[in-house]
C-alpha cells in the first residue's frame, strides 16, 4: 500500500503499533527548501481538519499527557527538535523529532508526552478532527486501564 513508500526506514520497524515515522519529500532547491503535504496522502493518511502548533516550549516543560480515543495526528517539528513518547499501556518509546521532513504519525490509543524541547523550535500538529475535550483521557491510571482492556 501507500506506506511502502511513505514510511521510513529504521526507526519504523522499532516503533510501536499505531505510531509511524514518515519521511516527506522536499522539494528544494537552490533557493531553499520546501515541503508540501496534502490531506488524505501517503504523508498525511487523513482529512485535516485542525492544524496547532507550540512554541517558547522550555526545556523542563512535559507538554501533551494525553491519549484520544479517536483522533489522528502527524507531528511535525518545523525547527530545532524535542521528543514525543507514545506510550501503547505496554511499552514506552521515545522519538526524536529534529527536522521539517520527518513527521511522527499516532493513529491509535496512544499516550503522548512532549518534551525537552530546544530554544526555538516549534512543533506542529495535523490533526483529523476539531478540538473536542470528549475525545481526551488526560488521566494515566483511567489510560491503563482501557488500554489494556482490550
Ligand atoms: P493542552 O491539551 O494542554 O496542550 P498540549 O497537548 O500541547 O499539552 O491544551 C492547552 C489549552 O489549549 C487547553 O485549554 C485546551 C486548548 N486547546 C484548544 O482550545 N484547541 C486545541 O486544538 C488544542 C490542542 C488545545
Amino acid at each position: 500500500g501507500i506506506w511502502k513508500t511513505a514510511m521510513s526506514n529504521t526507526p519504523r520497524a522499532t516503533l510501536q503499533q499505531n505510531t509511524r515515522l514518515i519521511d516527506f519529500p522536499s522539494l528544494g532547491d537552490v533557493r531553499g527548501q520546501l515541503c508540501a503535504l496534502e490531506s488524505v496522502s501517503a504523508y498525511v493518511p487523513f482529512d485535516i481538519k485542525r492544524v496547532y502548533y507550540m512554541w517558547d516550549v522550555g526545556a523542563d516543560q512535559v507538554r501533551g499527557k494525553h491519549a484520544h480515543y479517536t483522533l489522528k495526528q502527524v507531528l511535525i517539528c518545523l525547527g530545532g527538535a524535542c521528543e514525543v513518547v507514545v506510550d501503547d499501556g505496554r511499552q514506552r518509546q521515545t522519538v526524536r523529532l529534529n527536522s521539517p521532513l520527518k513527521g511522527l504519525l499516532i493513529d491509535g490509543f496512544i499516550w503522548r508526552e512532549m518534551q525537552h524541547f530546544t530554544p526555538g523550535a516549534t512543533l506542529m500538529v495535523l490533526a483529523s478532527a476539531h478540538y473536542d475535550e470528549a475525545d481526551y483521557v488526560r488521566n494515566y491510571d483511567q489510560f491503563l486501564q482501557q488500554a489494556n482492556e482490550g
